[in-house]
């Protein structure tokens, strides 16, 4: 989802009474970032952590505790909000407030518009170990997570304020933010498996010196993360200083063209799609020196040698599964892109010439030509998430129309 696309959504961000709350400062900014009105309630307790004019400072918005008022005097309750909303998100969510969610009580303004609400709701527990482990709140937790529109994000093993370590802490900002928006995106991936890599390969020339390119990852990292809140499984093979998106997708990292290839091909087969954007190395050298040369030995000898092509080994195997790959051009990429295309057997190409300063390597925004069976479409300058988005549309449309749908997850 891009920014354009949640704007006029609302969140209702419910922040009950735990120090993660302070947290959840950093979340509500992410999510004004993202595009989202936020609308805070925070219970009495919660209020003692934080101030509400934080909360009030980073959304725009008057915040409600307790049982709220500040709304009501604008002709709005929690049955209005409850409805309107498009999103509840209860971070931190402590073992007190999902007992009562999962007992159906209502006895501030937070747990009234659960009750009142429609819309899903993510829940993100935050607590001591032994109070999440407890019977009680793992059968309340249950409870919620059987229900068709609760859904849960973490929480994550740490060391915990109390003092003990395990898992209780509230997930990352980014990581619920990512879990809010996959939530509030269609999903028109669900159900379908992705394989995505990213980023460029080193080759080793001895131990201290490769050869590589300048991919940051970040149009492969968009693309994963874009198909995954659209309900896809993907699973990233993420070459040498790739950032991880924070989604919690599978991610498998690699260092060479070979690893790479590896990896790639002992999941190709269980794809709906797999998607080629490193910048796979097309050479290593022939021989990895076993010690580091030194320069009094004077200027190395290399001898380069082709690595595998991955994509074009995935198209000779072609079956239902769609191919899709990149490529980086100096010069109009159009023309290769359609060589590529058939050449490579492959279902997309996306095409973007890396000479331009505003288009391509260690930049977030990139110009591309989508390339298919059918024609050319060319994109506008857009930031490298937009595209993503573009791309995964294009998936959407490229791939088989299918009926089931599952609870998200
Ligand atoms: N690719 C691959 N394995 C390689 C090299 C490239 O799978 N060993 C994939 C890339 O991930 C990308 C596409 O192939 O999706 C285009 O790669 P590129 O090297 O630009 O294309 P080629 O036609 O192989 O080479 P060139 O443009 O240099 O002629």
């Amino acid at each position: 989802m891009t920014t354009e696309d949640s704007r006029s959504k609302l969140v209702v961000l419910g922040i009950s009474g735990g120090i993660a709350a302070y947290r959840s400062c950093e979340l509500a900014r992410l999510l004004v970032k993202a595009g989202f009105r936020v609308q805070v309630i925070m219970t009495d307790y919660a209020s003692r952590f934080v101030g509400p004019l934080t909360f009030q400072a980073l959304t725009g918005r008057p915040v409600e505790v307790g049982h709220g008022g500040t709304l009501a005097q604008a002709g709005m309750d929690h049955i209005d909000l409850g409805q309107e909303a498009d999103l509840v998100l209860v971070a931190p969510a402590t073992a007190n407030t999902l007992a009562k969610l999962a007992c159906g009580m209502a006895d501030n303004l937070l747990t009234t518009t659960v009750l009142a609400s429609t819309c899903p709701v993510l829940v993100a527990p935050a607590m001591n170990t032994r109070m999440y482990a407890n019977a009680i709140t793992q059968e309340n937790l249950l409870k919620l997570l059987n229900l068709e529109r609760f859904f849960q994000v973490g929480p994550d093993d740490g060391d915990l304020a109390c003092g003990e370590f395990g898992p209780g802490r509230m997930s990352q900002p980014e990581v619920i933010l990512a879990h809010a928006q996959r939530l509030l995106s269609p999903q028109d991936l669900a159900g379908r498996r992705l394989l995505v890599s990213a980023g460029p390969t080193r080759e080793a020339i001895d131990p201290v010196r490769f050869l590589s390119n300048r991919s940051s990852g970040r149009m492969g990292v968009a693309v994963a993360a874009a198909a995954w809140r659209r309900g896809a499984d993907v699973t990233l093979v993420a070459g040498p200083g790739v950032v991880e998106p924070p989604e919690g997708l599978d991610c498998v990292r690699v260092t060479s063209a070979a690893e790479m290839a590896k990896e790639i091909d002992a999941r190709a087969l269980r794809q709906d799609a797999v998607i080629m954007a490193a910048a796979v190395s097309d050479f290593r050298p022939r021989r990895v020196g076993r010690s580091k040369h030194k320069k009094a030995e004077g200027a190395p000898d290399i001898t380069f040698v082709r690595t595998a092509d991955i994509l074009a080994g995935l198209g000779r195997k072609k079956s239902k599964r769609l191919l899709v790959g990149f490529a980086a051009e100096t010069g109009d990429p159009v023309p290769a892109a359609i060589d590529k295309l058939k050449r490579k057997k492959i279902d997309l190409v996306v095409a973007n010439d890396v000479s331009q300063a505003d288009a391509g390597f260690e930049v977030e925004t990139n110009r591309v030509h989508l390339v298919d069976a059918k024609g050319v479409e060319s994109l506008p300058l857009m930031k490298k998430i937009e595209v993503a988005e573009r791309i995964v549309d294009r998936l959407v449309g490229l791939l088989p129309k299918r009926k089931s749908r599952r609870k998200r997850r």
